[in-house]
C-alpha cells in the first residue's frame, strides 16, 4: 500500500512526527504561529489523503467540495465548531478531535481565570510593575470571596464535570444546566440540575462551557445577563460565539454584572483596542485554555493516531460522530 499524504497546517515538532514516519508521509506548513494562508492551503490539500489542522482554519463546504479526496480531517481541539461536520459526512471524509486528553488542563485554565477575575490577581500583579502600590489601604484591591458562593456551570460535560470537581474543593454550591440531567454526577458532586434561567438567577459565578452550536449561538445575551446578579461575575472557556459581546459590554459597563474573565471571542485574535479591553473589570486571556506542553504534546499525538489509523482503513480512536 502506497504510504498516505498527511498535510498539517502549523510547524510541530519533529520528535513527534517521528514514530509515525514509517507509516505516513508528511507536510507541513513551515510557521508555528502564523496560519498557512488559504491559497497554499488549498494547493496543498490537492495531493493529501489526511489533514491535521487547528480552529483557525476554516473547513467550510467550499473547502470541503474542493477536498472531497480526503479520507480524514483531525482537528487539534475538541470543539469542532470551525468544521462543517454535515458536508464532511457527505463526502465520506471521517472528522476526529481532541477530548479527554485536555479536559484537566483546561479545567485548571478556567478555574485560574475564574479566581483571577475574583481576586483581581492581573490589576494586582500591575501594581507593581507599573509602580501603582502606594500605602496599605483595607479595601486596596479588595476582591470577592470564592469560597462558599454558587457556581452555575453551563455545559457540564467532560471539562465542566472537572471544574466541578474543583469548585467542590473550594466548598462551593454547584448548580449546573445541560440538555439531558446526569444524576450520578450530581451525587458524585453534590451538584443540583436546574434551569438555565434558575442558574442565571441564583449563581454567583456563571461560567460557560458549551459547545458553539445553532442553539447556544449567543446563549449569552442581554436578557441572560439581565437576569444575573449585580454581583455575578461571568466566565467563559468555551467560545466567543455563545457570548453577544456587545450585550456583554454594556452589562459590564452599566453594572449589570460585576465582572468577566473570558478565554474565547468571536473573532479571534483580539488585540488591546478591543471594546471588552477598555474595561476595568474583565480579565481577557488569549484562548490558552489547553496551553500546557504536555497537553499540547498528547493533543498532537491523538490527531497522528487518529490521521494515522484513518488512512490504514481502521477506525479513528476519537471520531466526531
Ligand atoms: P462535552 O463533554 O461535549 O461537554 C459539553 C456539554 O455541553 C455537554 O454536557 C452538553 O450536554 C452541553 N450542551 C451542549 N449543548 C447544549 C445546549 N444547547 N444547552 C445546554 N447544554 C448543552 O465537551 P467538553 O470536552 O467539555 O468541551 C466543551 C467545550 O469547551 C468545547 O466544545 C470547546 O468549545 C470548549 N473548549 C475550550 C477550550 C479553551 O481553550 N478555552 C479548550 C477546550 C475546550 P447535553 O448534550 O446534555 O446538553
Ligand atoms: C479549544 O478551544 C478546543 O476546543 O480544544
Amino acid at each position: 500500500m502506497k504510504k498516505p499524504t498527511i498535510y498539517i497546517t502549523r510547524k510541530i515538532p519533529e520528535e513527534l512526527l517521528e514514530p509515525y514516519k514509517e507509516q505516513c508521509n508528511f507536510t507541513m506548513w513551515h510557521k508555528e504561529d502564523t496560519p498557512v494562508p488559504k491559497d497554499i492551503l488549498y494547493e496543498e490539500v490537492k495531493h493529501a489523503d489526511g489533514l491535521i489542522c487547528l480552529i483557525t482554519e476554516k473547513i467550510d463546504a467550499a473547502f470541503l467540495d474542493h477536498a472531497a479526496h480526503l479520507s480524514v480531517i483531525a482537528n487539534m481541539a475538541v470543539g469542532y465548531d470551525n468544521i462543517d461536520i454535515a458536508k464532511a459526512k457527505e463526502h465520506g471524509i471521517v472528522v476526529t478531535n481532541t477530548p479527554d486528553v485536555l479536559t484537566e488542563t483546561t479545567a485548571d485554565l478556567t478555574f485560574s481565570l475564574l479566581m483571577a477575575t475574583a481576586r483581581r490577581i492581573v490589576e494586582a500583579a500591575s501594581y507593581i510593575k507599573e509602580d501603582k502600590w502606594g500605602d496599605w489601604a483595607p479595601f486596596m484591591l479588595a476582591g470577592t470571596d470564592i469560597h462558599s458562593k454558587t457556581i452555575g456551570i453551563v455545559g457540564m460535560g467532560r471539562i465542566g464535570e472537572a471544574v466541578g470537581k474543583r469548585a467542590k474543593g473550594f466548598g462551593m454550591d454547584i448548580l449546573y444546566h445541560n440538555r439531558t440531567r446526569h444524576e450520578s454526577l450530581e451525587k458524585k458532586l453534590d451538584a443540583t440540575y436546574v434551569p438555565f434561567q434558575t442558574l442565571l438567577t441564583e449563581a454567583d459565578f456563571v461560567v460557560s462551557l458549551v459547545p458553539l452550536t445553532e442553539e447556544t449561538e449567543e446563549l449569552f445575551n442581554e436578557a441572560a445577563f439581565r437576569k444575573m446578579k449585580s454581583s455575578a461575575i461571568f466566565i467563559n472557556a468555551s467560545r466567543g460565539g455563545v457570548v453577544d459581546e456587545q450585550a456583554l459590554y454594556e452589562a459590564l459597563r452599566n453594572g449589570y454584572i460585576h465582572a468577566a474573565g473570558l478565554d474565547v471571542f468571536k473573532e479571534e485574535p483580539i488585540n488591546s483596542s478591543h471594546p471588552l479591553n477598555q474595561l476595568s473589570n474583565v480579565t481577557l486571556l488569549p484562548h490558552i485554555g489547553s496551553a500546557s506542553v504536555q497537553t499540547r504534546e498528547k493533543m498532537i499525538q491523538l490527531c497522528l493516531d487518529n490521521v494515522s489509523r484513518v488512512c490504514h482503513e481502521q477506525k479513528a480512536v476519537t471520531p466526531v460522530e
